[in-house]
């Protein structure tokens, strides 16, 4: 037995050490580290190939193109977070200097560039038709809240478009003045306290809890309260979605290089806590209001009037009514049919028969554009809808509107007279209008006008404007076809730093906005809002609170550079709206009399 044992144990480790030294061996290779070394380096090749393999599309199409790097295409800065999308973009439009447009690579992916402000009017506006879309993948079954305005492609856009857009022009804003002038109320009273001590403040801060408290009081009908407390549930989720490395950056990451991902991984536009909070907020107000019987004359009374079909421009001004009478107009000027990827957004927030017709072409009666009560008709507003475009209201809100602000008293800080100036002609309206900031007074103050918008020339929120093309698109005055799927980028920073159009580009003038000087400068060299058809739907309401929050500042408060202020600004490279890191600091005082 015991003979027996150590043979066969014998027997056994001999076996082993044939077995270790096979195992040492490869399929194909005497060593399995060879072969490895074989597997790895192939995989490299077909990476390689992969990103690569595209990189002569330009050339072959015969347009100007930047000479890309493997695996990063030409974005590798922007990529690596060592320049921001605004100064990135900029280097890549200097580096095509002379021509109308450039192709460029984000990754492996062509895309191309449009520099020409004459080319930049037929995207945006006469041949919108062929850029009716941004590209941002959506899928309105698994994430109901992507169905939103921002992400929205072709005929179901354009009915949620059409029907929204009432809800923020002049007689809306009239109406939502008195909850603007409340927020700025209170910021005032904020800034007082710190101002009484001559402290430094960090305005990006102060000014985004305005901004969070604005849009959540207009959009949701809440009083968010993040002046007054800094953690606030709303603040929260504010600084959630725009916090680098979030759920929406990883969204925007996977969506151009590789979309079919985020379906199979399940990712969201939003995270499910952010998404969870968002449509609990609006259900439960929504019940509120319901039971109680309460309307409060904000947003989200307008998205329930739309809900019950009610016309909502019933009692807008004249004025407004001819507006709708030219979108109508424009149903017929941006006859286009929609995506086959839209059908399941199509069927799921759309009436099919009369209005929206199964071709998919934009519905007209006897040669003219639908009535507008029709399209009414065409956009199906459930809880899930209502919380959908809420919630983008508030991402398209707070951030931008925070950010313009912040920079705007940046600037002013650096140029006392322009300070001065503005500060001279708020109290001369304000007089007019017996010390009461009116809407009719913010109208008048035609310097306040000018300072916000040379601020946004230099500081643009969004710093590239974004639209794919839906179907071939021959250049004009060139045989450059652009194929279905290219994504074209618009350089609003870079157009708007260009020396060509704008003398000094990086000084703050805000006389570049006289009527005078904007005659002599090009059309399409000034977009902070977009242009066409998808234009930002927020500008009226975002301007009134920038407008608003600025003039009772400025009216009250004196501000200058201190020690904490950078000067010039430290951009984050990973923020998607313009930002700085480390805050916006300068010291308020009460202003002299
Ligand atoms: C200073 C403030 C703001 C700036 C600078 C700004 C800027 C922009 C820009 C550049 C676009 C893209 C336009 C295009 O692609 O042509 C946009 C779109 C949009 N913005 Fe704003 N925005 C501001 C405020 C707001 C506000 C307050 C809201 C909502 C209450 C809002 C809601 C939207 C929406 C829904 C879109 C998508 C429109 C569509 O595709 O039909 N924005 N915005």
């Amino acid at each position: 037995m015991l003979q027996n044992y150590s043979e066969c144990s014998r027997t056994t480790r001999s076996d082993n050490i044939h077995l270790q030294a096979k195992s040492n061996m490869g399929l194909l290779f005497d060593s399995f580290f060879m072969e490895i070394l074989v597997v790895f380096g192939a995989i490299l090749a077909w990476l390689y190939y992969y990103f690569t393999a595209n990189f002569n599309y330009w050339k072959n199409k015969g347009v100007p193109y930047l000479k890309p790097v493997p695996f990063f295409g030409n974005l590798i800065e922007i990529g690596l977070h060592r320049k921001t999308q605004a100064e990135g973009f900029r280097e890549l439009y200097r580096k095509l200097e002379g021509q109308m447009f450039g192709g460029i690579f984000q990754t492996r992916i062509p895309m191309i560039m449009f520099r020409d402000p004459d080319l930049i009017k037929h995207v945006l506006i006469k041949d919108f038709s062929h850029f009716h879309d941004r590209g941002m993948p959506h899928d309105v079954e698994n994430d109901p809240i992507s169905a939103n305005l921002v992400i929205l492609e072709g005929q179901p856009w354009k009915n949620l478009r059409l029907t929204l857009n009432p809800a923020f022009n002049s007689s809306k804003m009239r109406i939502l003045f008195h909850l603007v002038k409340e927020c700025a109320e209170e910021l005032s009273r904020y800034l007082d306290s710190f101002a009484q001590k001559g402290d430094d403040v960090d305005l990006r801060d102060v000014l985004a809890r305005y901004a969070t408290d604005n849009i959540s009081s207009c959009a949701f009908g809440v009083k968010s309260n993040s002046l007054k407390n800094p953690h606030s549930k709303f603040r929260e989720m504010g600084e959630k979605i725009i916090a680098p490395g979030s759920w929406t950056n990883m969204h925007r990451l996977f969506r151009y290089t590789a979309p079919s991902l985020l379906k199979y991984f399940n990712i969201k536009s939003f995270s499910d806590e952010i998404t969870d909070f968002f449509v609990d907020v609006v259900k439960e107000t929504l019940d509120y209001r319901e039971n109680n019987k309460i309307e409060r004359k904000d947003f989200l009374n307008l998205l329930i009037q739309l809900k019950k079909k009610v016309d909502i421009t019933e009692n807008d001004d004249e004025e407004d009514k001819n507006a709708e009478d030219d979108l109508e107009k424009m149903n017929n000027a941006y006859n286009f049919s929609f995506e086959e990827h839209d059908e399941v957004t199509n069927k799921k927030f759309t009436k099919n028969g009369a209005v929206v017709m199964q071709n998919g072409q934009t519905p007209t009666e006897n040669g003219q554009a639908t009535p507008r009560k029709k399209w009414l008709d065409s956009v199906v507003f459930d809880e899930h809808m209502i919380a959908a475009q809420v919630c983008v209201f508030f991402l398209g809100g707070f951030e931008t509107a925070a950010t313009s602000m912040s920079f705007c008293l940046y600037e002013l800080s650096l140029n006392q007279d322009v300070q001065r100036r503005l500060r001279d002609e708020i109290d001369h309206v304000l007089k007019e209008h017996n010390g009461n900031f009116t809407y009719n007074a913010l109208e008048q103050m035609e310097y306040l006008d000018h300072v916000v918008a040379e601020t946004l020339r230099m500081y643009p929120s969004l710093p590239n404007l974004i639209r794919v093309c839906t179907k071939p698109y021959t250049i004009p005055g060139t045989n450059v076809l652009i194929d279905k799927g290219t994504p074209v980028i618009i350089p609003i920073y870079a157009i708007h730093r260009d020396p060509l159009y704008y003398y000094d580009p990086d000084r703050f003038d805000p006389e570049r906005f006289t009527d005078y000087n904007k005659e002599k400068r090009p059309a399409y060299t000034y977009l902070p809002f977009g242009e066409g058809p998808r234009i930002c739907i927020g500008l009226r309401f975002g301007l009134m609170q920038v407008k608003m929050g600025l003039a009772i500042l400025v009216s009250r408060f004196q501000f200058d550079i201190c020690e904490k202020s950078q000067v010039p600004l430290i951009m984050d490279p990973k923020k998607f709206v313009m930002n700085t890191i480390g805050g916006l600091w300068l010291k308020v005082t009460p202003r002299a009399h």
